[in-house]
């Protein structure tokens, strides 16, 4: 592929938009090096914790067409597996991620300082796990995300990142858009799931999922207009200035560039990686080059919140 697609995220260069959204096929090293060998433009790891974690007990993902159902409870290998793999994995040449998840503020630092002397390219702290019984949402409380961000930013020499759930109000988004401005979050990226789905198999008269009364993280492309909104907000709300990475109900070229003019610099895949596998990323790329074409845009980065207005 020539340079039609390359995209950055802060200083990283990659040659396509499309990431995986983290949780998907990123878990042990044979995904991640599936992940590589894809048409991806970098790859995120599975969310990882201090201590490896089991994770809820099955059935937690349920899929299909047009979304996704996830109650995985952070089932993962732990930070020193994933730093013992991350070196032999820069060979792909691709920047990769990784995403950290604490239960208290201090766990994210001590994470964040292991990943920063590792060979990692990027930290996304992952402030929007729906799945953590009796636990908040990090995100929904603003001045604690924007304290853990500005302290993992302090000490870090690698790109930090945040993923961030929807919220509902566009005060919000203003407030949250402007403090990552001020303290230079390298890139967001939105929108987690949702955090309360369900769905119900009428014929069992049950739920699809175990865990958490059955209820679990919505994606896919029932979430897509609402993450639009999301890019869209922070985009404008922070004047441009922030680098997004949009995730939500990628299915076809036609979502990235929308993704695109609504203020998206990448985006991730999720529920499509579920329904069609790794091939879908050359699929999508093969799309999204022929609309640019049409469309006669030279680079990706001239299309970036080119949204008009009616
Ligand atoms: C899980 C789900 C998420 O949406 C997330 O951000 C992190 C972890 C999970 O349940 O494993």
């Amino acid at each position: 592929m020539d340079k039609l697609l390359q995209t950055k995220i802060g200083n990283l260069i990659l040659k396509t938009p499309l990431l995986n959204a983290s949780g998907v096929w990123c878990t042990t090293k044979k995904e991640l090096e599936e992940l590589l060998k894809a048409d991806t433009g970098a790859v995120v790891f599975k969310t990882m914790t201090i201590n490896p974690r089991q994770g809820n007990p099955k059935p937690r993902l349920y899929f299909e067409k047009n979304f996704s159902l996830n109650s995985m409870g952070l089932p993962n290998l732990g930070v020193d597996y994933y730093l013992s793999i991350v070196d032999d994995l820069k060979k792909f040449k691709k920047p990769l991620i990784a995403s950290i998840a604490g239960f208290k503020e201090e766990e994210f630092y001590f994470l964040a300082e292991k990943i920063n002397k590792s060979s990692f390219d990027a930290i996304e702290v992952n402030l929007s796990c729906p799945n953590l019984e009796g636990k908040g949402i990090f995100a929904y409380d603003l001045k604690k995300s924007v304290s853990i961000l500005k302290n993992i930013k302090k000490k870090s020499s690698k790109l930090v990142g945040v993923k961030l759930p929807p919220y509902n109000q566009r005060g919000e988004i203003k407030e949250l858009a402007e403090r990552l401005v001020e303290i230079k979050v390298d890139f967001v990226t939105l929108i987690n799931s949702l955090p309360l789905g369900m769905e119900i198999d009428w014929q069992k008269e049950s739920f699809v999922i175990k865990p958490n009364l059955g209820i679990g993280g919505l994606g896919g492309k029932v979430i897509k207009p609402l993450a639009l909104a999301q890019v869209y907000l922070f985009n404008y709300f922070s004047q441009g200035k922030l680098t997004i990475i949009g995730v939500g109900g990628v299915n076809k070229g036609e979502d990235v560039y929308q993704y695109i003019l609504a203020g998206a610099s990448a985006v991730g895949l999720g529920t499509s990686i579920l329904n069609q596998g790794l091939k879908i990323f050359k699929k999508i790329n093969q799309q999204l080059a022929k609309i640019f074409k049409e469309k006669k845009v030279n680079n990706l980065k001239e299309k970036i919140g080119q949204i008009k207005q009616l």
